[in-house]
C-alpha cells in the first residue's frame, strides 16, 4: 500500500540516523495540508520549533505567517517542512552529511504530497533542487523543473530569518511573495485553448 505522511512522520520521530536526534528535544517532521499544491521548505528547526515540534513557529515563522497573509494564503492550505528534521546545535548550518542522511524523508514527503509549486526558503533548500544556483540571482523566479518524475514549479526565496536581519532582503522577500501570488494566479487559470486557424 502507498505510504502516507503520518507513517513518514512516525519514522522521522523514531529516527536516530544522525547525532542531531540525540541533541534535539524532538523531531519536526512538517505540518499542513497533505494535499497541498504548494509546499514551503526551510532549512532546519530552530529553538521554538524544537520545543513545539512544529515548523516555523519562532520569529522567522511569525514573519512567514505575515508574508503568507499578504497573499491570502493560510497554513492550512499549504505544507511546510524543512531539509533537516532535527535542530542543529545553536542553529548552525546543516552539514552536507546531515542533509544526505535526512533528505530522503523530504523526498518521500514530496512524493506523497505531489505538489505543483515548491517555495524554497534559503539557500540550503534551494540547493537541494538546484545545486549550483545562487539565491541572489534566482530568488523570486519560477523555474519549471522535473524532479523524481514530478513536474514542479520551483520558486526560490530568501529565508525569512535573513529578512529579519537585513531590510533590503526583507523588501525582496515581500516583493517575491507578490510574484508568487501572480505565479499562483497564473497556475489557476485554465490553459488557453489551442489556437484556431481558420480555413477561410
Ligand atoms: N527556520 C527554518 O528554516 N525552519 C524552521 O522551521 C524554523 C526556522
Amino acid at each position: 500500500m502507498a505510504e502516507n505522511l503520518e507513517q513518514i512522520a512516525a519514522e522521522i520521530n523514531r529516527c536516530q540516523k544522525c547525532p542531531l536526534a540525540k541533541m534535539a528535544t524532538q523531531a519536526v517532521p512538517g505540518a499542513g495540508n497533505p494535499k497541498a499544491k504548494i509546499v514551503f521548505i526551510g532549512e532546519a528547526p530552530g529553538y521554538w520549533e524544537d520545543q513545539k515540534g512544529i515548523p516555523f513557529v519562532g520569529a522567522a515563522g511569525h514573519l512567514l505567517d505575515k508574508l503568507l497573509a499578504s497573499i491570502n494564503l493560510r497554513r492550512e492550505e499549504i505544507f511546510i517542512t524543512n531539509i533537516l528534521k532535527h535542530r542543529p546545535p545553536n542553529n548552525r548550518d546543516p552539514l552536507p552529511a546531515e542533509i544526505k542522511t535526512c533528505s530522503p524523508f523530504l523526498r518521500r514527503q514530496l512524493l506523497v504530497i505531489q505538489p505543483e509549486v515548491i517555495v524554497t526558503l534559503g539557500r540550503f533548500a534551494m540547493n537541494f533542487f538546484l545545486p549550483h544556483a545562487y539565491i541572489s540571482r534566482v530568488h523570486g523566479e519560477a523555474k519549471p523543473v522535473r524532479w523524481e518524475g514530478l513536474d514542479l514549479l520551483l520558486v526560490p526565496m530568501y529565508h525569512p530569518a535573513a529578512a529579519l536581519r537585513n531590510g533590503q532582503v526583507m523588501q525582496q522577500l515581500q516583493d517575491d511573495f507578490q510574484k508568487l501570488a501572480a505565479i499562483l494566479h497564473q497556475e489557476e487559470k485554465p490553459a488557453p485553448p489551442p489556437e484556431q486557424t481558420s480555413l477561410f
